[in-house]
């Protein structure tokens, strides 16, 4: 399951139509897509709504429990939009969860807890982000593993760019979550030199963290929106249909690109099907990450803490699979420390053993990556 926020501080840059549209080509390209509206807003929901009402159940509920009711599950929320393509969906209500989640720990990794419920089920989650950075944008980017950044070319969003990309090299080296952020141009008139000096220096600036494809403006995709359709159900003849189509293609290419020479994909490990997965292994880099896995049959929690994660226990928890616990983690090239947390002892890896004493005690287990391995 590939996870991917549509992210940008800024108001009014295309998130919504963005994610809504590379949804509906997904769906269409055969992909089981979920798309998960985390702006109280509630544009993406009624952007897939042909008949919009009040909603039953939606993400604010897996989010707040309120007066002690029963938890609800992701799947309680997400409702059948067309073949392929679920919403979980968003109202206003959602704008109350930080305030009424401000002394709950862990707060910032209910989405991530929500979509590994789901993992099965879907190939892509897309995740449309409010316009600023708050307690609902960070679940989204701790629960992601890529981010687009839709930019309109305006004057104020270059200066937002690197405010967002900043947040995102500080969430990595704070928690050790790596996400590719990507830039995509949308609202595109083209007929002003001001909008052309802008792409050509987003195309400088962000060489390899942007997309090929730019969004033009369209008319028809605000109308389609206005209709509950993605493009792809409402015209074919328009600006917004050839723009979303080549960028969905752009979006699946780098799954071929991903998936192909992948020695094991993230899907796998956490199904925990494949032999060999039966057995710890030092960690492991593929193209997915470097998995970890230390054999623990009879614990109840393990956790992976190490430099990478600032040896933070919080948030850093393993997925057991059988008697093996495992987790994969994007890391950039670099020599690492680590251990590993069973029941609240603190181990080294026992398949490691290149291992460096530790200030405190005991010792670290060392790994250490190169260019080759993080490519
Ligand atoms: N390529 C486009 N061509 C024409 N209109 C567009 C295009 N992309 C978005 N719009 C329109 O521009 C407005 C803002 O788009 P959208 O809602 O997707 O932005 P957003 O970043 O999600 O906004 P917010 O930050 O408020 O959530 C909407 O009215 C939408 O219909
Ligand atoms: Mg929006």
């Amino acid at each position: 399951m590939r996870t991917i926020a549509v992210v940008n501080q800024k108001g009014g840059c295309g998130k919504s139509i963005t994610a809504i549209n590379l949804s509906g080509f997904l769906a269409h390209e055969r992909r089981r897509v979920l798309l998960v509206d985390m702006d109280p807003q509630g544009h993406a929901t009624l952007g897939l709504s042909r008949e919009p009402g009040q909603l039953p159940k939606s993400i604010y509920d897996v989010f707040v429990r309120d007066n002690g009711g029963p938890f609800t599950r992701l799947s309680d929320v997400t409702r059948s939009v067309s073949k392929n393509l679920d919403v979980a969906p968003s109202d206003i209500f959602l704008s109350a969860a930080p305030e009424k989640l401000a002394a709950v720990p862990g707060r910032e990794n209910i989405l991530a807890d929500a979509l590994d419920e789901v993992h099965s089920q879907y190939d892509y989650v897309v995740i449309d982000c409010p316009p600023n950075v708050g307690l609902l944008t960070f679940n989204a980017l701790k629960a992601c593993s890529e981010a687009i950044v839709p930019m309109d070319p305006s004057f104020f969003s270059l200066h937002g760019i690197g405010k967002l990309l900043e947040t995102v090299d500080v969430l990595a080296r704070q928690t050790g979550h790596q996400i590719a952020a990507r830039v995509l141009i949308t609202l595109y008139s083209g007929r002003t030199q001001f909008a052309k000096d802008v792409v050509a220096q987003i195309h400088e600036h962000l060489a390899g963290r942007h997309f090929d494809t730019i969004i033009r403006y369209s008319v028809k995709l605000a109308e389609a929106a206005s209709h509950g359709l993605p493009i792809v159900n409402y015209c074919r003849h328009c600006a917004g249909f050839d723009d979303y189509r080549a960028f969905a293609a752009e979006v699946l290419q780098q799954e071929a690109g991903t998936v192909a020479g992948a020695s094991l994909t993230a899907e796998e490990i956490r199904a925990g099907e494949p032999e060999d997965l039966s057995r710890p292994s030092p960690p492991t880099p593929t193209p997915e990450g470097v998995i970890f896995s230390i054999e623990a049959p009879d614990a109840g929690r393990v956790q992976l803490v190490g430099d990478f994660n600032e040896w933070a226990l919080d948030g850093n928890e393993m997925k057991p699979a059988g008697r093996i616990w495992r987790t994969v983690l994007k890391l950039r090239p670099g020599r690492y420390q680590y251990r590993y947390v069973v029941d609240g002892c603190w181990l080294s890896d026992p398949l490691n053993s290149n291992i460096e004493s530790a200030p405190y005690g005991g010792h670290n287990s060392v790994l250490v990556l190169d260019e080759q391995h993080t490519e």
